[in-house]
């Protein structure tokens, strides 16, 4: 690896930086990773298994987000949740997570047009992280173009989310460095399609893939990768996780789900959200109403409409993830529930899932 690679990924950390220097050249020894885990993302990243904690308001907690670098994949923060659930001041979120582990971080940016205060806030939390030595950035939703011009300034990465290859190439001309293809199985916005379909869309545009939807258990992580993906981003599995900060009913929810539980709502946010199918749902119904809706389809008042859902989602969601469930309560989640079987620690499913690739490598 060149030295200057490695100082890249050094340069504005804080006083860890010398540590992390060393460390880079250590872990860069021929041999670190092991056979199977070694891909495009996993070298770009310099992380040790090609698996990312994918952002979720609101269940990124700093020790989360912490765990999944601390095993060896990354863990991403998602700026909201670390402030306004988690009640860190934005810094000082970051240092906890510093303090927990020395490894790389990434950032999640909802690039949201809709209100210009959340815009200032979030270009605000982009430059505090990249200040404190973050380099990798997953964008999602509108174009990531002044992200990913502040974040090559300094040498750092962004991958975008995509459903589909019309934003995929909207992200990559806006200077994205990899994409992170959210299939139809995906928590949270979930796309329309499957990802296979997604692979051979995505296939050729010559930067590193990831799957991002479905991944519950080692072997589709296996199947993912061997597929052809650089890496998976995963979010429910995660949930059931003691470093996971959400309440216990919502992870004994995820574990009892199956696939056929989970079902599309737009009454959260507007626009599709995969969320665990309870009675308040089955009584409420999953489409917007037709006021809403019809606000939705106005060019000027789709903007208003998309904010005012979005400070509800942002209100409710905090409530039904730290505190007991209760009946209206929205638990967000992906098919991928499916292959959740036990609330575990992070490092065992990291390894597991690592092993398994290194198993299937080896027969
Ligand atoms: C509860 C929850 C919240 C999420 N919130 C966000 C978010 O704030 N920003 C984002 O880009 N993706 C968000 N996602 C998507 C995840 O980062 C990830 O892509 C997705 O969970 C992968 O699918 P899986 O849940 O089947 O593993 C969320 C997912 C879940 C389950």
């Amino acid at each position: 690896m060149a030295l200057q690679e490695v100082c890249r990924w050094s340069t504005g950390s804080d006083r860890h930086g010398i540590y992390i220097l060393q460390r880079a050249f250590i872990v860069s020894e021929p041999g670190w990773v092991r056979p199977g885990l070694e891909t495009a993302v996993s070298r770009q990243l310099k992380i040790e298994v090609p698996l990312i904690c994918g952002a979720m308001y609101p269940c990124s907690n700093p020790e989360l987000v912490a765990a999944v670098s601390e095993a060896g994949g990354i863990g991403i923060i998602q700026p909201l949740s670390l402030v306004y659930v988690h009640g860190h001041e934005f810094r000082q979120g970051l240092a906890t997570i510093r303090r927990l582990t020395d490894k790389p971080v990434g950032m999640n940016v909802v690039v949201e047009k809709s209100s210009k205060v959340y815009e200032e806030r979030m270009r605000g939390y982009v430059d505090s992280a990249l200040e404190d030595g973050i380099r990798f950035f997953v964008t999602s939703l509108g174009n990531p173009r002044w992200v990913v011009e502040k974040v090559h300034q300094v040498g750092g990465l962004v991958y975008h989310d995509v459903t589909e290859r019309k934003w995929a190439e909207k992200g990559l001309d806006a200077g994205a460095d990899g994409l992170i293809a959210v299939n139809d199985r995906a928590g949270g916005h979930a796309g329309p399609k499957g990802s296979m379909r997604l692979l051979d869309e995505l296939g050729d545009l010559g930067v590193p893939l990831v799957c991002a939807g479905g991944v519950g258990d080692e072997g589709e992580f296996e199947r993912a990768l061997r597929a052809g993906y650089a890496a998976v981003q995963m979010g429910t599995r995660f949930i059931a996780t003691p470093e996971c900060r959400a309440s216990d009913d919502y992870k004994s929810a995820i574990v009892k789900a199956e696939a056929e539980d989970i079902v599309l709502t737009e009454r959260l946010t507007g626009v599709p959200v995969s969320v665990i199918r309870t009675p308040y749902i089955e009584r409420v119904g999953t489409t917007a109403g037709p006021v809403a809706r019809w606000l939705l389809r106005g060019r000027k008042t789709k903007h208003w409409m998309r904010m005012i859902y979005s400070l509800q989602a942002l209100w409710s969601l905090k409530r039904s993830s730290v505190r007991s469930f209760s009946y209206r309560d929205y638990l967000q989640a992906g098919k991928s529930v499916a292959g959740v079987r036990a609330i575990e620690p992070v490092a065992t499913i990291v390894e597991r899932f690592a092993a398994a690739v290194v198993r299937g490598v080896s027969d």
